[in-house]
């Protein structure tokens, strides 16, 4: 039903372009939400779990964008569940103790189980890396990490999990295919939670898993239809809608973020900021206590006291706020996701809010 886009063309045209139905006098421009749990039998698909042409316009347009071919979810947590399905049974997973919780949650379950071992280690550290990843089933990695915001060296980490004969595997949420394709760089899977800046307005779960590999692509696909981990068709509409903006979103927000972080440093309240100069996140360590940090995130008026990230509005929240959250991130630690609105609106919102705290 797609047309197959042209890959020479830039990040913000295939964002634009991709993903759409065939050109025909007057047929849409855009994908129809198509409702249906069953379809006229005799074709490929037959049934809804195992497929839906309006997430195969998401998945066009994301697929293009990373330079694979992207298995839509429906949540983020359901695409990494389908990746770490990947890894055998008693197999070795390599990553790090700084990384979304609700992935390392997950790891430990697995391994609690039996089913898998994990090694973690600091993936900021090109050799210990590189001295893991011996014997290993799966390097998975984040990059920048959440919510410490650290840079792995993915170009050499990627590297030396393919001269290792390792499957490897980048939770891109944080900088989506306009910072880093890391499909290019060698990864195996992408994973998105596409809960955050691919659809962008804080209105959707949806996840994705992005793969080169027929044979990788066959077991992602097989894993949502036999576990049911599928969106929403509406939810698939309403990502692809936030992905035709995405460029523009990604450009002002992370111009915004460098501007912010570097007001932030200079402010008296603030003791570290964390911001790796590329993306839209900024974690900030607040001076004072925790119930001072707290004050701060129920004080702004703009920007939005709530978790998750990459929306076009700006929320903030203090991460230990949540039980599962590692002990090695500060207590007073905020982090900020950078929206699209006017920065200097932002930075007035947040001194004042800093001030009043
Ligand atoms: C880096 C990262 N990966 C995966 C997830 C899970 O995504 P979802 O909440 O869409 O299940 C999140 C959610 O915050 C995340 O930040």
């Amino acid at each position: 039903m797609t047309e197959p886009p042209d890959l020479t063309l830039s990040l913000a045209t295939i964002a634009v372009a991709a993903g759409r139905p065939p050109r025909r006098a007057d047929g849409p421009m855009n994908p129809p939400i198509v409702m249906a749990s069953t379809y006229h039998a005799g074709g490929d698909v037959g049934y809804g779990r195992y497929g839906n042409p309006t997430w195969e316009m998401f998945e066009t347009a994301l697929g293009s964008l990373e330079g694979g071919v992207a298995t839509s979810y429906a949540s983020g947590m359901a695409a990494v569940a389908a990746v770490l399905d990947l890894v055998p049974d008693g197999g070795t997973i390599v990553t790090s103790a700084d990384a979304y919780y609700g992935t390392l949650a997950m790891l430990e379950r697995l391994q609690s189980r039996g089913r898998l071992t994990v090694r973690q280690v600091d993936l900021t550290d090109n050799d210990a890396a590189a001295a893991a990843l011996s014997g290993a089933d799966l390097l998975w990695a984040e990059s920048p990490t959440n919510p410490l915001l650290r840079l792995v060296d993915l170009e050499t980490l990627l590297a030396r999990a393919g001269a290792e004969g390792v499957p490897s595997v980048v939770d891109s949420t944080f900088n989506t295919p306009i910072v880093a394709r890391p499909l290019e760089m060698g990864a195996t899977v992408v994973v998105h939670s596409a809960t955050k800046y691919l659809s962008g307005h804080s209105d959707l779960l949806m996840g994705a898993a992005v793969a080169r590999d027929a044979a990788v692509v066959e077991r992602l696909v097989a894993y949502r239809s036999l576990q049911g981990a599928v969106p929403g068709s509406i939810e698939a509409w309403l990502a692809l809608r936030g992905l035709r903006t995405l460029h523009l979103r990604m450009e002002r927000a992370q111009a915004s973020a460098a501007v912010l972080a570097d007001r932030l440093s200079r402010h008296p309240r603030v003791a570290t900021v964390h911001y790796p100069a590329c993306g839209a996140m900024v974690s900030v360590v607040l001076n004072g206590d925790v119930a001072a940090a707290e004050r701060v995130c129920d004080a702004t008026r703009l920007w939005v006291h709530a978790t998750s990230l990459g929306g076009v509005e700006s929320s903030l929240e203090r991460r230990r706020r949540w039980p599962g959250e590692s002990s090695e991130v500060p207590e007073t630690l905020v982090r900020l996701s950078v929206g699209i609105e006017d920065v200097d609106d932002l930075w007035n919102d947040l001194a004042a809010a800093l001030e009043r705290s």
